[in-house]
C-alpha cells in the first residue's frame, strides 16, 4: 500500500510525528527533507515544507510524483477568523482557497484564479470523515469549513473582517490551499487539520509565539487518531 504523506510547514508542525516514527529513513528532494517509516501502524513519509504557497506546492508535487502517496494529510496552526473559534480549537479543511489571489482589476472577483474553473479546492469526504471522528474522540472543539491561505501573516482585525465579508472563511494560515490545488490536479485525496494559535488580530505575534506549540500538539493528535482509524 502506497504511504500517506502528514506535511506541515514548521519545525513544531512535524516534530511530534517524527518522534513517534519507527523504521525511518530519510531523503532530500529540492532542499526538503522527506522522512519514510512506519507511524501508528501505517507506511508514512513525514515533511517539512517550509512556510508559505510555493514551498507548499512544491513539497505537495513531490510527495506525488517521487512517493506515490495514497493521500495527504497537512497538519500545522492557523489564525482564527470566526469569532468563535478559540486558542486551540481545530479546523477541518471542507474546502480552501488562495486569499491573496487577486485579478480584479480583470474582471474576476477576488480569489478567483483566472482562466479557469476551480479556485476553492474540496478535500476529500473520507478524510473530513476520519477527522471529524478523531475530533469527535480527542473531545477538542472543532468546525470543518472554508480555509484561506495566502503569503502573508495576518495580525490586523480589519483584515479579519475583510476576509470573513469577501471570503467567509474560518481561518487563515499561509499553506494550506496550495497543497490543496497540487492534490486537486494531482487527483489525490487531502485533507487540512488547523489548530488555532492566533486570532489573526493585533494581538496575532505574541499569541502565536504562545501557541504554536501546543496548537501543533492538537493538530498532531488529530491526525494520530486518524491514522488509528485508518
Ligand atoms: N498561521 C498561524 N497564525 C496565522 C496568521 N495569523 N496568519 C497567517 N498564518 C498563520
Amino acid at each position: 500500500k502506497n504511504p500517506i504523506a502528514l506535511m506541515g510547514a514548521m519545525d513544531e508542525e512535524v516534530k511530534l510525528l517524527l518522534d513517534e516514527m519507527d523504521n525511518t529513513r530519510s531523503r532530500k528532494a529540492a532542499g526538503i527533507v522527506y522522512t519514510e517509516g512506519r507511524l501508528l501502524g501505517q507506511d508514512v513519509v513525514v515533511c517539512r515544507s517550509g512556510v508559505g504557497k510555493v514551498n507548499a506546492a512544491a513539497t505537495a508535487q513531490i510527495l506525488v510524483s517521487e512517493f506515490h502517496v495514497q493521500a495527504l494529510i497537512f497538519t500545522g496552526v492557523a489564525g482564527a477568523l470566526h469569532p468563535q473559534l478559540e486558542i486551540g480549537d481545530i479546523v477541518i479543511s471542507s474546502e480552501s482557497l488562495q486569499h491573496d489571489m487577486d485579478a480584479s482589476p480583470l474582471g474576476f472577483a477576488p480569489g478567483v484564479i483566472p482562466f479557469q474553473e476551480e479556485f476553492c479546492f474540496p478535500a476529500d469526504n473520507r478524510l473530513i470523515a476520519k477527522a471529524k471522528a478523531a475530533c469527535e474522540s480527542e473531545r477538542v472543539d472543532f468546525r470543518i469549513g472554508r480555509i484561506l491561505s495566502g503569503d502573508r501573516f495576518v495580525a490586523d482585525r480589519n483584515e479579519v473582517r475583510r476576509l470573513r465579508d469577501e471570503f467567509d472563511g474560518l481561518c487563515t494560515e499561509m499553506e494550506g490551499a496550495a497543497v490543496a490545488q497540487v492534490c486537486r490536479m494531482n487527483g489525490l485525496p487531502h485533507v487540512i487539520i488547523r489548530s488555532m494559535s492566533d486570532k489573526a488580530n493585533g494581538e496575532a505575534p505574541g499569541s502565536f509565539a504562545d501557541f504554536s506549540i501546543t496548537a501543533s500538539a492538537r493538530s498532531y493528535a488529530i491526525v494520530v487518531g486518524m491514522l488509528e482509524h485508518w
